[in-house]
């Protein structure tokens, strides 16, 4: 069971990778909607959540966790791999992706959250293999409000949104990673701003990472494990504003649950 989180809707948009690539598979989604925006918490807050997020997927029966959130991926991926590995496999966004662009030689434009700007872990990854690396961090940390809210059409959203995108665009950038998983629903109205740059979402490399680490486990047999997959979806509060927003990133056939410790 492969079992994916973020603070809200974000982390459906690499669901949407995940199955758009074909892995079939029993998956579990949490969104933490009562703590949502995480780029604006400390290490010590997202710590909290995410511990019993991972809690909670281990009493689930998880094996596969994706960290869908480059925020907690950012700050405590170490901890929860220390804390879980030896219960469940966990594959963080930041860490997966940034060797993807080990040969890369032009400016590299990252937008993503307050937290993870200020961490600079896109470019500390981004540097282990390509140590000449041209890293640019800007925070849209209002982005995931405006992805959460459904705010696109709001025309200060729009503003907001073109002065992050001209930033890059002036900035010389022709590629920019969208360190954030609430971006990718952006990304037209970004390249309306900034035609010139090709932004990238992350998911597709996290994606193949997943891939390759379920063939080690499963052999040949990827794909063939399971013929079709099943969704169950969690938030910890608000579940039908959750199934309204995350509409646009994934189709949520069934009911939207608010987890049990969530409750408390
Ligand atoms: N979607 C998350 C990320 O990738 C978190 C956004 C937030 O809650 O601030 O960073």
């Amino acid at each position: 069971m492969i079992g994916l989180f973020d603070s809200g809707v974000g982390g459906l948009s690499v669901l949407r990778a995940i199955v758009q690539s074909g892995i079939n598979d029993d998956f579990i989604y949490f969104g933490d909607t009562k703590n949502v925006p995480y780029g604006t918490k400390n290490k010590e807050q997202i710590l909290s959540y995410t511990r019993e997020i991972m809690q909670f997927f281990v009493q689930k029966g998880v094996d596969c966790a994706v960290m869908a959130c480059n925020t907690s991926s950012a700050l405590v991926f170490e901890e929860l791999r220390r804390e879980f590995s030896d219960k469940i496999k966990i594959y963080p966004l930041i860490q997966s992706v940034a060797p993807f662009f080990k040969d890369e030689k032009e400016t590299i434009g990252v937008m993503a959250t307050s937290a993870t700007v200020k961490s600079f872990a896109y470019t500390r990854e981004i540097k282990k293999l390509n140590k000449e690396a041209d890293v640019i961090e800007l925070e849209c940390q209002e982005f995931v409000k405006i992805v959460e809210n459904r705010l696109y059409d709001k025309k200060e959203a729009a503003e907001y949104i073109k002065s992050k995108a001209e930033y890059l665009k002036n900035a010389g950038c022709k590629k920019a990673i969208l360190g954030c998983t609430h971006f990718p629903y952006l990304v037209p109205v970004l390249s309306k701003f900034a035609p010139e740059i090709e932004f990238i979402d992350p998911a597709k490399y996290l994606t193949d990472v997943i891939k390759e680490g379920l063939k080690e486990s499963l052999g040949a047999h990827l794909g063939a494990k399971k013929t079709f997959s099943t969704f169950k979806f969690y938030v910890s509060s608000a579940p039908e504003e959750f199934k309204k927003s995350g509409s646009i990133f994934f189709d949520i056939k069934d009911d939207v649950l608010l987890a049990d410790f969530a409750k408390c």
